[in-house]
Formats: C-alpha cells, sequence, structure tokens
C-alpha cells in the first residue's frame, strides 16, 4: 500500500512524515522521529507509558493514528523542556516545574513511566490548577508505576501545583 504524506505539529515545529493508515503516532514519534520519551509499554491503552499531548489534553499515542493527528498541536515530553534538549543538559537547563518536582521528590525510580505520569499532571494542573490528593490520584488513574508505588509521585504534583499556582 502506498504511504500517504502527512504534516504533523509536533513541540511547535511541522513535520512532514510519510504513513501507512495504520501507523500510530506512538510509532511516528519514536521510529520516524526519534522522540523516545515517549515510551512504548502495553499498546493498548492500558498503561500510560505513551502518553502526549493533543491540543494541551491527554491522549495514549498507542491507540491514535499518525493520520488522525494532522491539524492539531502535539506536545511531547521532550516539548516541556525544549532547551534542555537541545543543549543535552538536563542539569544546567531549565525543566518544566513538573519535571523539577519529580526530581526533587525522588518520583522517579526506572523512569519508564515518567514521561507519561508529568504529561498526564501537565493536563491534570492545566484544568485543576490546585488538585486535591484524590484528584491528584484520579488523574493519574490511567498511568501505572511498577517502582514507585505512586505516593512519591502524588507528592510530586502536589509540590509542582504549589509552586505554579499556589495551592
Ligand atoms: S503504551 Fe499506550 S497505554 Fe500503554
Ligand atoms: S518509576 Fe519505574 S515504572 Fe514508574
Amino acid at each position: 500500500m502506498k504511504k500517504e504524506l502527512i504534516t504533523l505539529n509536533i513541540n511547535g515545529d511541522d513535520h512532514e512524515i510519510a504513513v501507512l493508515p495504520w501507523h500510530t503516532l506512538n510509532e511516528v514519534l519514536r521510529d520516524q522521529l526519534h522522540l523516545t520519551g515517549t515510551k512504548l509499554g502495553c499498546g493498548t491503552g492500558d498503561c500510560g507509558a505513551c502518553t502526549v499531548l493533543i491540543d494541551g489534553k491527554s491522549v495514549s499515542s498507542c491507540l491514535t493514528l499518525a493520520i488522525e493527528a494532522e491539524g492539531v498541536k502535539i506536545t511531547t515530553i521532550e516539548g516541556l523542556a525544549p532547551e534542555a534538549i537541545a543543549a543535552g543538559d538536563l542539569e544546567s537547563c531549565e525543566l518544566d516545574p513538573i519535571q523539577e518536582s519529580f526530581i526533587n521528590k525522588g518520583a522517579i525510580q526506572c523512569g519508564f513511566c515518567s514521561p507519561g505520569m508529568i504529561m498526564s499532571s501537565k493536563f491534570l494542573l492545566s484544568h485543576t490548577p490546585k488538585p486535591t490528593e484524590a484528584e491528584i490520584r484520579a488523574g493519574l488513574s490511567g498511568n501505572l508505576c511498577r517502582c514507585t508505588g505512586y505516593n512519591k509521585i502524588v507528592d510530586a504534583i502536589a509540590d509542582a501545583a504549589e509552586k505554579i499556582n499556589g495551592a
């Protein structure tokens, strides 16, 4: 089957990409554009490791066809700290406040779930700037972590909310 040329707006830049109709957004991000911060876990919408933002809302990139993502704004974890990514230096460049809180609160162990957790948190804090603990846990209900036991992640999001919105 012939590939179709589509344009995806990712982290503010347009990318022209040849895709087959069944290619997922996750495949395009990771395999074609090498934006491997977005992970692939289950591939069935259950783990949240592949979460990105589409027009500001969290979605599973493993369940989104690339051709469905034309004409929208896609944000990946790389888009939260573009200068650090460009410089290859996460220590001295500015990170998103949620990323900083994940680091400062020890909310990352193996790190596989972290990009998806952070993107879901970004969406949560965009519509609920001062979330309760229950709201944070509900906001993360689509994201699985095998390492941390979740408490430090919840603390990190509460810390980020306080930094951003004075919660
Ligand atoms: S990889 Fe998409 S939800 Fe698990
Ligand atoms: S830190 Fe390992 S899966 Fe969450």
